[in-house]
């Protein structure tokens, strides 16, 4: 049967074009579930899958999209029957998979959570890979016995898709949030998530090449990587939890040892994508019960058509423009 996809070819001089065409689900890979997608996200990912990063996906012709959430209509295992709500977030999905910018997807049964009764696929899909690595986040630092009355918590990149969940999420279970942003209109929308308040990025860009700050946070969710992920360390308290999930201004670590072996700071990190099936669920049953931020996301996410994505949204979250989480509505196309 026919659908339409987002397919991103290579040309013979090595740029990238990007089109919607119409393709059949027996050419997608093999699986033992097709699922007819309603709605996917923009993450950062996606757009470098979407732009040619090679670092991401491999080979072209691809359809990107790393989250999908949509309806069962063939399944080959018996966890899944024809019309379970379902979504699928990370492990191949959208890198060398045929993603979610597609009507439909065919993945392996083990890829494929349930949708928490809680949410619309809809909801599910504003909340994406990008509230599944804030929960993600939370839930380790959790596991390290960080507590809301440690003090706060810096979440850095705060109006992107990571951070706008983080600053959400961390405000339910009960935590104090610094968010950091570079945008100078952000202070209403993240008091609006939940913030106690927010710092510009050089709040957290130490220059002074001291090995150690006055202790200042808790622990920090960071996206930004670089110097930030470093002044976040050195201005962490004892004991504390700095959570790296992103490297939006750097991959680098250009750091000491001293806030681990002087002040015991946990360095942890997120991957998402690979993130075991038990650990998934669980996080997905926090997400919808006592991190449930539903009254949160009318104002995080914003639904786009797949032609609006396509021509507007992967530069614009690659500058860091964007503002929530982008929903994409793979219905009537
Ligand atoms: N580890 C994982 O499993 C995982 C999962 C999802 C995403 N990620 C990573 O997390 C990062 C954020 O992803 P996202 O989807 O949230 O992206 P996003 O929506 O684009 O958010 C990134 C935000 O970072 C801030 N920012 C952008 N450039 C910056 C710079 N040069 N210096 C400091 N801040 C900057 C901006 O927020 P302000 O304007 O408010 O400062 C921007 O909105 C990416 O690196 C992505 O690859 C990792």
């Amino acid at each position: 049967m026919p659908f339409k996809a987002l397919w991103v070819t290579e040309t013979e001089n090595g740029t990238f074009e990007r089109t919607i065409v119409e393709r059949l689900i027996d050419d997608l890979p093999a699986g033992e579930i097709v699922i007819r997608v309603h709605y996917s996200s923009l993450n950062y990912k996606d757009a470098l899958s979407a732009t040619g990063n090679k670092g991401i996906t491999r080979a072209f012709p691809h359809t990107p999209g790393i989250d999908a959430a949509g309806v069962v209509e063939i399944s080959r295992n018996e966890q899944f029957a024809v019309g379970d709500e379902v979504l699928v977030t990370g492990y191949d999905l959208g890198m060398n998979t045929c993603g979610g910018y597609g009507q439909y997807i065919r993945v392996p049964a083990s890829w494929v959570v349930k949708k928490p009764e809680s949410f619309s696929l809809k909801e599910c899909m504003a909340i994406g890979t990008a509230g599944f690595t804030a929960a993600n986040a939370l839930y380790k630092m959790e596991l390290m016995r960080m507590r809301p009355d440690a003090g706060p918590i810096v979440v850095t990149g705060a109006t992107g898709g990571v951070g706008s969940m983080a600053i959400s999420i961390l405000a339910k279970a009960g935590y104090e949030v610094i968010a950091i942003s570079g945008k100078s209109n952000a202070q209403e929308y993240v008091q609006h998530l939940g913030a106690a308040r927010l710092e510009t990025r050089e709040f957290v860009n130490d220059t002074s090449k001291k090995s150690l700050l006055k202790p200042q946070w808790a622990g920090a969710i960071d996206t930004v990587g670089g110097n930030t992920l470093v002044t976040l360390l050195k201005g962490c308290q004892p004991e504390g939890c700095v959570v790296c999930t992103g490297l939006v201004a750097s991959p680098k670590l250009d750091a000491t040892v001293y806030p681990f072996i002087l002040n015991g700071v946990n360095l942890l990190g997120v991957g998402s994508a690979g993130t075991p099936m038990e650990v998934r669920v669980t996080i997905w049953e926090k997400l919808a019960t006592e991190w449930n931020i539903k009254d949160k996301i009318p104002a995080i996410a914003k639904e786009v058509t797949l032609d609006e994505l396509n021509n507007t949204y992967f530069d614009n979250i690659l500058q860091g423009k964007i503002m929530g989480r982008i929903v994409v509505n793979l219905n009537n196309l």
